[in-house]
């Protein structure tokens, strides 16, 4: 296990960060280049734990990955490229491993098993079997498909019109992906829409991917082909959002963030941001793959409390642990809700950030559906885990910018899984 202990920042955090490749955007580029024709070379790749994951179960499945400092390259042979995988597939902890690769694996025409560690062991997985299972494939797992291990024998699909009880760009992305190898038309549909990597990236491989972000709607055909190209993954907002949290929250700071995807599916954290008055700039924007990426210029200000609900919560989930901490500093109280998707994460991150954060002097307390967090509260340093929760792990570390003595967060390398070099990040800025 590792530690590391996080001191006050009295001269504020400055200087610039390049953020780190987008973690959902990662996955993808080596999912999907796996099943296309032809060679892609993929730059800002994310070489955090779980992306690596993804590239060793399709390495599994025969296909050729080459890994360099800088660039990954990846040999597609086409969909029916893949081998059968001689043993299980280890998704580590990445709940985006297990789900797309399910969809992808339900299409083939040989058998695999998958599993992953103590968190994934408890995450359900029915929101993509059950679908899955509707357009005819042949998945098992404990609690009838719902727990890991989960074992897929590839057979014949049929395109499905599904209603999704929950906006899930896995579960989406999942059911596209099956949809990709079932006979004619699948449409998914969301109570709202979830980030749209998937559709960007597949038109971008060549595959028309029809949307309709009014209606919440995505549709695709099967038999469609991959054709291989070069990827540019862009800095992960939800990476950045420690940082602009950061910088907001620490008197006398101000950050450049470099490369950071704003795809508006992903936003979220910026309108809050603006909704609680922080000085937030946003330039330099330009496309990459298919994907909106800028620089953001963000400055200390005094925040005020707000309102966090409905069609944002899926525009900003991963970054509520962050914001829960931020909410601490500023004029009066925040109110997260509709969150409920909070308690399927790596944790539960409705409980596991309100008891760590009361143990640092914050006053919150959980609802059924998200928290409500009093601001003006002074921290207290003291010692928490990240309950090898990386975002968790990295949002306590926030606090201890702020606190008199230290703040001092056991199971630190889970923030290994989607920003290595988090810590020395943090440490360099001061
Ligand atoms: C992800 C989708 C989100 C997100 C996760 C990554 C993805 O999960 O929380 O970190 O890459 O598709 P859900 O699809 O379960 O909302």
């Amino acid at each position: 296990m590792t530690t590391e202990t996080v001191k006050k920042a009295a001269n504020g955090l400055n200087g610039t960060v390049t953020i780190p490749g987008d973690k959902s955007i990662s996955h993808r580029s080596i999912l999907f280049s796996s099943i296309a024709k032809g060679t892609s070379r993929i730059s800002g790749f994310l070489k955090g734990q779980d992306c690596l994951s993804t590239i060793a179960c399709m390495k599994q499945m025969g296909v050729k990955i080459e890994e360099t400092d800088d660039t990954i390259t990846v040999y597609g042979r086409g969909f029916e490229g893949l081998q059968e995988p001689e043993r299980v597939l280890d998704v580590g902890n990445s709940g985006t491993t297990i789900r797309l690769l399910t969809g992808l694996l339900s299409g083939t025409s040989f058998y695999s098993v998958l599993e992953g560690d103590d968190s994934i062991a408890k995450r359900p997985m029915s929101r993509v079997t059950k679908p899955l299972k509707e357009m005819g494939a042949l998945i098992d797992g404990r609690e009838e498909g719902n727990l890991t291990p989960i074992s897929v024998r590839g057979s014949e699909l049929t395109g499905i019109d599904y209603t999704s009880p929950v906006a899930s760009a896995q579960v989406k992305s999942a059911i596209l992906l099956a949809g990709l190898r079932a006979s004619g038309v699948t449409v998914v549909r969301e109570p709202s829409v979830s980030r749209d990597h998937t559709e960007r990236m597949l038109n971008a491989f060549g595959v028309h991917v029809e949307q309709d972000p009014h209606k919440g709607e995505v549709k695709v055909e099967g038999g469609a082909e991959l054709t291989a190209r070069d990827v540019e993954v862009p800095g992960d907002i939800s990476s950045a959002a420690f940082f602009l949290v950061a910088a907001c929250m620490t008197p006398n700071s101000s950050l450049e963030l470099k490369n950071v995807g704003i795809n508006p599916t992903r936003t979220g954290i910026l309108d809050v941001l603006e909704a609680m008055g922080a000085s937030l700039e946003i330039y330099n924007e330009r496309t990459e793959t298919g994907e909106p990426v800028a620089d953001i210029r963000v400055t200390y200000s005094q925040l005020k409390g707000t309102e966090i609900g409905g069609e944002l919560i899926p525009r900003l989930i991963d970054e509520i642990p962050a914001i829960a901490v931020l909410a601490t500093q500023a004029n009066g109280t925040t109110v997260i809700k509709d969150a409920a998707e909070l308690k399927v994460k790596e944790t539960n991150r409705i409980d596991t950030m309100v008891n760590q954060l009361k143990t640092l002097g914050a006053q919150i307390e959980a609802t059924d559906d998200g928290m409500i967090i009093q601001g003006g509260t002074p921290l207290l340093g003291g010692r928490v885990s990240s309950f090898h929760d990386h975002r968790v792990g990295m949002s306590l570390a926030l606090c201890g910018l702020l606190s008199d003595t230290p703040v001092v967060v056991d199971e630190a390398e889970a923030v290994d899984v989607s920003y290595p070099g988090f810590f020395q990040e943090l440490y360099r800025l001061k």
